[in-house]
């Protein structure tokens, strides 16, 4: 059985003052839940994040990486650095950053091999736009962004690489995908996994739904059959919200 993993990705939110706030709240709600907990913050919050969940199940992330080690590359993070500092998960490939950052699949993928270069776990983002799935190309976009970021990496590092599959539509719009056409879509991404990678991979893979997941609406999607997990923007701002989305089959 694979685990469930919900992550918060607080985009360009928080300042070190309420991330202490935050995850100190947030610390007992979600102390006894067999999910994995990850909060994936700003640059700037990362080491009072650590500091403050030292000791308690909930892990840290950053949103984004350089794939060089070092270097001339001003207003860079790299790997080595986010993890020098207790970092254990950074988001790769968010579609804020292919839209507004120039991020493609290449780029994608030399920062999925330099994350597990520095031992750090990458959540791969993919997922199409409305006008994609308007044209019947979803499924075909979703599974090659997939395979590109992928590329030249181990089995075991496939099975250890976590998938966030989110439907660019659905993100921050209030818009979710159907509890079955987001199943579909993440069994669409399973399959082309082991396709390549082989049974034993694909059914390791994580893969997580997100775009507008909240409370009200997670129960039913995370208890569909190939969705492991959610990532998870504005609700993850709100204590409230964000424990009871993690305690959701509690
Ligand atoms: P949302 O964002 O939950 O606010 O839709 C999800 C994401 O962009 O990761």
């Amino acid at each position: 059985m694979r685990r469930k993993v919900i992550a918060g990705n607080w985009k360009m939110n928080m300042l070190p003052n309420e991330t202490i706030s935050m995850i100190t709240e947030l610390a007992p709600k979600v102390k006894d839940t067999k999910n994995e907990v990850i909060l994936c913050v700003p640059y700037t919050d990362l080491f009072y994040a650590l500091l403050t969940a030292q000791g308690t199940n909930i892990k840290i992330g950053a949103q984004n990486m350089h794939f060089e080690e070092k270097g001339a590359y001003t207003g860079e993070i790299s790997g080595s650095m986010l993890r020098s500092i207790g970092v254990e998960y950074v988001i790769i490939g968010h579609s804020e950053r292919r839209q507004y950052f120039g991020e493609t699949d290449e780029t994608v993928n030399k920062k999925v091999k330099a994350a597990f270069k520095n031992g750090l776990k990458p959540i791969v983002c993919v997922g199409e736009t409305l006008e994609q799935r308007e044209s019947g190309k979803a499924f075909e976009i979703i599974t090659n962004q997939t395979q590109k970021a992928l590329e030249g990496l181990t089995e075991d590092q496939v099975a250890n690489t976590i998938i966030a599959y989110e439907p660019i539509w659905a993100i921050g719009t209030g818009k979710t995908a159907t509890n079955d056409d987001a199943n579909e879509s993440i069994k669409k991404i399973r399959k082309k996994i082991c396709q390549i990678y082989g049974q034993n991979v694909s059914e390791r893979v994580i893969i997580q739904y997100g775009g507008s997941m909240k409370p009200t609406n997670a129960k039913k999607l995370l208890e569909m059959s190939d969705i492991d997990g959610g990532l998870i923007g504005g609700a993850s701002l709100k204590v409230e919200d964000f424990s009871a989305i993690v305690n959701f089959d509690r």
